[in-house]
């Protein structure tokens, strides 16, 4: 560049670099011009050199539009390679199909926790959610577990730090909600547990529970059938029928377990129910004296009944998964089956 350059040089010069950028028709040829003006000797790279002879009230009017013209010369090199490339590849095949956008959808997990809330939605209960790090007296003590009881060996627990565990189980969320506010309480708790289990196709270290809490004055075992027997038929069919079978729960007294007849077999026996004709389905019993002092409620003035379910085997059975582990591997060609 002999002859300085002014605004309009510049404006010139950025003009035939657009022009001649917009008839290259190769990458090679796109390559060219960016040499040409932008390279170590080409025209605008010059231009911009000399900027420091240039007195200083032409050097800021003269650099902006200089280093503007440069910015626009990139960005039109920048947008110019592509298409460049696809002018000499193949042509634009507008035959082939679409690709669709990946659309979420909800987990498998996630829907049958849904099925349950919306059934117990439709019986008055509420919903309500407590941590998954705990503390071992909600998570056992005020459970009526104390240190020492073999309950509490059997529940695997992963510990963070003293006294601090991963939850168990969702019980300790009734704890929270007891000792939040008085009675009545009518409520469910679904969440993740966590136990230090041997890993198989039945068992993971994380699975999920619904807990069922119901308090009131006059609450019966009658109350509590009623109301987990409808929850079986709604969620597995009005054919289903349940039993229960007198088992052990620290924190209830008297405690149950209820089977549902098989929802696959109707009863006779097959492979899912191994034969028995009946599937252990959850957990229950009316809330244990000594639970409702921990929490400060009166046990001459309230009875309840509770009922924890697990989340994972249930639709494992309902949906014919065969695994546990699935739902926590997110492999999209598993969910792409629950949409
Ligand atoms: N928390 C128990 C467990 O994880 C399940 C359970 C049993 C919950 C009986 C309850 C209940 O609320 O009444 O093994």
């Amino acid at each position: 560049m002999s002859e300085t350059a002014t605004r309009e040089s510049v404006g010139r010069l950025l003009e035939e670099a657009l022009r001649e950028l917009s008839a290259a028709r190769s990458p090679a040829e796109v390559e060219a011009v960016r040499v040409r003006y932008l390279g170590r000797k080409g025209t605008l790279t010059g231009v911009l050199r000399q900027l420091g002879a240039l007195p200083p009230d032409e050097r800021a009017a003269i650099g902006q539009a200089s280093n503007e013209a440069r910015r626009r010369l990139e960005e039109a090199l920048a947008a110019a390679e592509p298409s460049a490339a696809s002018a000499k590849g193949p042509a634009l095949d507008p035959t082939l199909p679409g690709r669709s956008p990946l659309a979420g959808a909800p987990h498998l997990l996630r829907i049958v926790e849904d099925e349950i809330t919306e059934i117990f939605h439709g019986m008055g209960f509420s919903v309500a959610l407590g941590p998954d790090v705990e503390d071992e007296y909600h998570n056992f003590e005020a459970l009526n577990i104390p240190r020492g009881h073999p309950a509490r060996e059997a529940h695997d627990t992963f510990f963070l730090g003293d006294e601090v565990v991963l939850r168990t189980h969702t019980s300790p969320v009734q704890i929270r909600v007891m000792k939040s506010g008085p009675p009545p309480v009518r409520c469910i708790f679904p969440g993740r547990v966590y136990r230090n289990e041997a890993i198989d196709a039945s068992h993971a270290a994380e699975f999920h529970q619904v807990e069922v809490l119901y308090v009131d004055r006059g609450v019966t075992m009658a109350d509590l059938k009623g109301c987990l027997g409808r929850f079986a038929r709604e969620l597995l069919g009005s054919g289903v029928r349940v039993r229960f079978r007198p088992s052990f729960f620290p924190f209830t007294e008297p405690s149950a377990e209820m089977d549902i007849s098989c929802f696959l077999c109707g009863g006779s026996g097959c492979r899912v129910c191994k034969r028995s004709g009946w599937i252990e389905l959850l957990g229950c019993g009316m809330v244990h004296p000594a639970v409702f002092e921990n929490v400060g409620y009166d046990p001459k003035e309230w009875t309840g009944y509770a009922a924890g379910v697990g989340i994972d085997r249930l639709a494992m059975l309902k949906y014919g998964v065969p695994d546990i582990r699935l739902f926590l591997e997110n492999d999209l060609r598993i969910l792409r089956q629950f949409r």
